[in-house]
């Protein structure tokens, strides 16, 4: 059995052993990232800097809420706000790997840049196992480039501190409810954030397209859990597809987008069963985002995959 006291404990030294003089610490808010936060800060204290990027890719209203969590939790942060920075960096492109790439090197160079004016020689990072094991080794056996392993660029001025990288993520929400994390059943959010739900080129309608449908998804799903219609899936979300249909809007033809609703059940995202939501639900969700958004997307599909042969994530 998982012993979460020892963990703690174990970790804290570990950092303490490897961290010699500052550190900064990449968090997202998730949960993975938060209690690296925690572990590190416990380790290091003000040695130790949050550094929350504002990629354009976070969900709605995600960045102040993040601002707002750190700000409660007592350790040294900053938020950056890279937006045009992220959108330039995978301008054009197409190919799932080459985005996941391009986001990965966007965040070490701004990790980089912090950690020059703060004089910090360390990235503490909440690599967890899925991650390292999705992104292959030594180029083989990928399946997608994890932002925070594979998606790394190979130079890279800063030394890795990964204190979850052992863990499935069930051991990482275990060891948040034993911080007193808040957020430790925060459903996970993919580091790429919204640019890999974003299907093909990544623009800035399209990334505001997904943002709304994947809020519109949360909340639909989340009022229906709540009013104990279903359970709560483990990962729910929308993607934008690279395909247009035929459809009306206002009596006008319109020749929209495609959202597809992803909802699903797993214990530790290396294998996931498709969430079974009531229909009224799906429905809901369906009339929500085309009322909303019905001049650009006139197409609403749930996908039924299993992982495998899909995975989680549409890229
Ligand atoms: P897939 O799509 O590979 O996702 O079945 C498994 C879980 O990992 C999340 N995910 C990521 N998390 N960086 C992360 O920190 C990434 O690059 C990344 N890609 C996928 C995904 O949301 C799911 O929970």
């Amino acid at each position: 059995m998982f012993d979460v006291k020892a963990f703690v404990n174990v970790q804290i030294g570990k950092i303490k052993d490897q961290v010699k003089g500052k550190a900064i610490i990449a968090c997202s808010g998730g949960v993975d990232s938060v209690v690296c936060a925690v572990l590190a800060s416990k380790a290091v204290g003000d040695d130790l800097l949050a550094v929350y990027v504002n990629t354009g890719f976070m969900r709605k209203g995600e960045t102040e809420e993040v601002r707002c969590m750190l700000n409660d939790m007592n350790v040294n942060f900053k938020v950056l706000d890279a937006e045009d920075e992220f959108f330039d960096a995978v301008k054009g492109m197409n190919d799932p790997e080459m985005k996941r790439k391009a986001v990965g090197e966007r965040f070490i160079r701004c990790f980089e840049k912090e950690a020059r004016t703060f004089g910090a020689k360390y990235l503490v990072q909440g690599t967890i196992a899925p991650d390292v094991i999705e992104s292959g080794k030594d180029g083989k056996g990928v399946v997608k480039s994890h932002h925070n392993v594979g998606g790394l660029p190979k130079e890279m001025g800063l030394e890795l501190v990964e204190p979850v990288i052992d863990l499935y993520k069930e051991e990482v929400r275990q060891v948040a409810r034993h911080l007193g994390v808040k957020m430790s059943e925060r459903q996970p959010f993919p580091g790429p954030g919204l640019s890999v739900r974003c299907l093909g080129e990544v623009t800035r309608d399209g990334i505001g397209i997904v943002r709304e449908a994947c809020f519109i998804v949360e909340d639909e799903i989340q009022k229906a859990a709540k009013a104990g219609k279903m359970e709560l899936p483990w990962q729910y979300f929308a993607a934008l597809l690279p395909v247009r249909s035929v459809g009306t809007h206002n009596g006008k033809r319109v020749y929209g987008r495609t959202v597809v609703v992803r909802a699903v059940l797993s214990k530790d995202a290396m294998t996931a069963k498709c969430a079974e939501i009531p229909f009224a639900v799906l429905r809901s969700i369906s009339s929500r985002i085309t009322d909303k958004m019905g001049d650009m997307v006139n197409r609403v599909v749930y996908d039924v995959t299993d992982k495998p042969p899909a995975t989680i994530e549409w890229e």
